[in-house]
């Protein structure tokens, strides 16, 4: 099991496939994209899967969600995917995406073994899709939700991040097509994980903002709190439910006390939070020949020095050096 000093296990691995994106979302990345990691720094498909399945017959980790950059991006996925689902026990398997090629790819993605996938949507405009995204790029991102849909892999969610005086506007439109269709809506607060350093806090779209944005046209009344367990969207029904929508207040309302998660980079770094500002290598062990106790060691060492907060909201935060695009999500 993977234990921290707070008592905390973490069950759910997320791994990113690539730091490379085909999107340039301006929270995220700068327009000229960054500099990516060397090939030869990448895992193999085969070093991810010795690492995951170390990670799920051993470890205790019982849910695994792929991420990027743009995992799709990743030619290796639906092989990586269907080792995964021949795990025993089989964990959940679940993407976080873009949208971008999913059209495609949800068919054979599903039958590879994926359960669920996140789609990044933060506008339904195609000139504000440009603004925020650098990319004229919508409708395949509609056309990607629409297939991931029509194949089955439900619950469909979708993550949006409103920025001011960009499209935080869109948040009640928003909620109307995500209803119209069935997908599960989720706003998440801008976080400082931006490669150019620009979050500014007052710049932030709050959860309290949003919440009342969402008021001006719907009912919302919490959700069950205790359903919530360690997922960090707060749930609210939509004008008496059965739907729901999600907040995910990352800074203004953090949820480090319930976290279960721990983070693979696609160059074989372990990170015990987003905001961790020191990693676990696991590639140099793995390329010289560690055993599975090794590895298995130094991933219970990383989990264990877990702090209990991302620490954002206290005098002295520091960015961590890796941004959310060689991070995931
Ligand atoms: N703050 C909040 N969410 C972010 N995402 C990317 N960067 C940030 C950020 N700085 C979102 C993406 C995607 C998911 C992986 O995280 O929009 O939905
Ligand atoms: Fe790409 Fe996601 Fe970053 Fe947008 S937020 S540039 S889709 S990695």
């Amino acid at each position: 099991m993977l234990i921290d000093s707070y008592g905390r296990t973490a069950t759910d691995l997320r791994v990113s496939l690539t730091d490379r994106c085909n999107l340039r979302c301006s929270y995220c990345m700068p327009a000229e994209g960054l500099d990516w990691l060397p090939r030869p720094e990448l895992l193999t498909d085969d070093e991810l899967v010795r690492l995951i399945a170390l990670a799920v017959t051993r470890l205790g980790i019982t849910a695994v969600r792929f991420t990027g950059g743009e995992p799709l991006l990743r030619r290796g996925l639906p092989v990586v995917i269907e080792h995964v689902a021949a795990l025993r026990p089989r964990p959940e398997i679940s993407l976080t995406t873009n949208g971008i090629g999913l059209e495609r790819l949800a068919g054979p993605l599903r039958a590879a073994g994926l359960d669920r996938v996140n789609v990044s949507l933060d506008t339904l405009s195609a000139e504000v899709f440009v603004q925020l995204t650098r990319r004229d790029r919508l409708a395949d991102v509609l056309a990607g939700l629409a297939g991931a849909a029509e194949t089955g892999l439900a619950p469909v969610k979708v993550n949006a991040v409103l920025m001011r005086g960009v499209n935080d506007s869109e948040a009640p439109a928003l909620l109307r097509f995500c209803l119209a269709r069935g997908y599960q809506l989720r706003f998440i607060e801008q976080m400082p994980l931006d490669a150019q350093h620009g979050w500014r806090r007052e710049q932030m779209v709050t959860a309290d903002e949003i919440l009342t944005a969402l008021r001006a046209e719907f009912c919302l009344t919490p959700a069950d709190p205790a359903e919530r367990g360690s997922a960090p969207a707060e749930k609210f029904l939509v004008d008496g439910g059965p739907e729901t929508v999600g907040v995910i207040g990352s800074v203004t309302r953090p949820f480090c006390g319930a976290c279960d998660r721990v983070r693979l980079t696609a160059d074989g770094q372990l990170r015990n939070c987003l905001f961790a500002r020191d990693e676990s290598d696991l590639r140099t062990p793995l390329r010289a020949g560690a055993s599975d106790d090794e590895l298995a060691a130094r991933w219970e060492r990383c989990v264990a020095a877990k702090l209990p907060g991302h620490g954002i909201n206290e005098i002295g935060f520091l960015q961590p050096a890796r941004p959310m695009s060689a991070i995931g999500g």
